[in-house]
C-alpha cells in the first residue's frame, strides 16, 4: 500500500505529479482554506502533510494524525506550525527556503518603487479621469537613488533586497544581531534597529515571525523614523503593529508603506484601505510561476525524502 499524503489546497502541476509517483494523494482540490475540523479530518489516515501557511497544524492537528510522520510546509516561513509539539511526537516539519529568495525580494523592491513614486496612485488618478495634462507639481513621489536602505533581518531575503540596491547607489544599513559580518559587503553598515530607523529612507522588514519580533515595528519605533520614511512589509503582518502604522501613515508621521502582509489575513482593515500612502498587496511575494513551481517541487520533495527514510532537503526540526 502506498503512504497517504494530505494536500490541503492545489499547487502547480509538476510538483503534484511528482508527488503521485510516491503517494496515494487525499487531496483539497478547491482553493478554499480548510477549516480546523476539516484540516482534522483530512488528517486522520496521512503519512505526510503538504500544507500551506493559512493552514493552523496546531496541537489539536498534530495529535488528529497518529500516522504522521512529516509536515511539508509549501512555505519558507513556518509560524503557522507547532514545530515544538511536532518534534515531541517525532514528526520531521520541512519548509521551502531558498526557492522563494528572489522572487520576494523583485517584489520587496516593487513595493518600494509603487511607494516612492505613487505609482498605483497614479494609476488610480488617471483612470478616474483626472488626468488634465502635465502639472509640475502633479503627484511627486520620493527619488529613490543616493537615498538609504535599512534592511531588518539581513538573512537570504533581506540580502538579495540589498543587492538590488546597488544600480540606485543607496546607502545599506542593516539590523540582524545573528549575521556575520564578514560574510556581507563591508559598504554595508551594521547598526542598531533605533539608528537604522532614525536614518533610514526605505526601512523593509525580512525577520521571521517569531515571539521576540512580534510588534518589532510599533508606535515607539514609528516615532523615530524619518517624516519622509517608507516602510515595506514582505515578512510576517504581525511583525508590525497594525494600529500604529495606520496612525502613523494617516498622521503624515512617516510617507508610505508598502504590504503584502497583514495582522489577521486575509482581513485588511478597513482604516487601511483608505489610506492613499498604503499600497496593498495579497501576499503575492512568492508569486510568480516558476517559483511557486519550484517551492511545490521542494516541497514535494522534502515529504518524499522523509517518507522514504532520507533526510529531506530542507529540515526546519
Ligand atoms: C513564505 O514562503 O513564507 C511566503 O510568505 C509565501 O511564499
Amino acid at each position: 500500500m502506498r503512504p497517504i499524503l494530505f494536500l490541503t489546497q492545489p499547487i502547480p502541476a509538476p510538483a503534484i505529479a511528482r508527488l503521485e509517483e510516491v503517494f496515494e494523494l487525499n487531496q483539497n482540490t478547491s482553493d478554499t482554506i480548510l477549516s480546523k475540523a476539516e484540516l482534522i479530518a483530512g488528517i486522520g489516515n496521512a503519512d505526510a502533510l503538504l500544507c500551506l501557511l493559512t493552514d493552523s497544524i496546531d496541537r489539536e492537528v498534530i495529535d488528529a494524525a497518529p500516522r504522521l510522520r512529516c509536515i511539508s510546509n509549501y512555505a519558507v516561513g513556518y509560524n503557522n506550525i507547532d514545530v515544538e509539539h511536532a518534534t515531541q511526537k517525532g514528526i520531521v516539519v520541512c519548509n521551502t527556503p531558498g526557492v522563494l529568495t528572489e522572487t520576494t525580494a523583485d517584489l520587496t523592491w516593487a513595493l518600494l518603487m509603487s511607494c516612492a513614486r505613487r505609482i498605483v496612485e497614479s494609476d488610480r488618478f488617471l483612470r478616474q479621469g483626472r488626468f488634465t495634462g502635465w502639472k509640475p507639481l502633479l503627484l511627486l513621489g520620493n527619488d529613490i537613488h543616493g537615498k538609504t536602505l535599512g534592511i531588518i533581518g539581513m538573512g537570504r531575503i533581506g540580502r538579495a533586497v540589498a543587492r538590488r540596491a546597488s544600480g540606485f547607489d543607496m546607502r545599506i544599513l542593516y539590523y540582524d544581531p545573528s549575521v556575520d559580518k564578514d560574510s556581507l559587503p563591508a559598504e554595508y553598515e551594521a547598526v542598531e534597529l533605533d539608528n537604522l530607523l532614525k536614518n533610514s529612507d526605505f526601512i523593509s522588514i525580512h525577520v521571521p515571525l517569531l515571539p521576540a519580533t512580534h510588534h518589532l515595528i510599533g508606535a515607539r519605533e514609528f516615532a523615530l523614523m524619518k517624516s519622509n520614511a517608507v516602510l515595506i512589509n514582505t515578512a510576517r503582518g504581525p511583525i508590525v503593529d497594525e494600529s500604529a502604522l495606520i496612525q502613523a501613515l494617516r498622521e503624515g508621521r512617516i510617507a508610505a508603506a508598502g504590504l503584502d502582509v497583514y495582522e489577521q489575513e486575509p482581513q485588511v482593515p478597513q482604516e487601511l484601505i483608505e489610506l492613499e500612502n498604503a499600497v496593498l498587496l495579497p501576499h503575492i511575494g512568492s508569486a510568480s510561476v516558476e517559483t511557486r513551481t519550484r517551492m511545490g517541487l521542494l516541497a514535494a520533495e522534502n515529504a518524499i525524502a522523509v517518507i522514504q527514510g532520507r533526510t529531506p532537503p530542507a529540515r526546519v526540526n
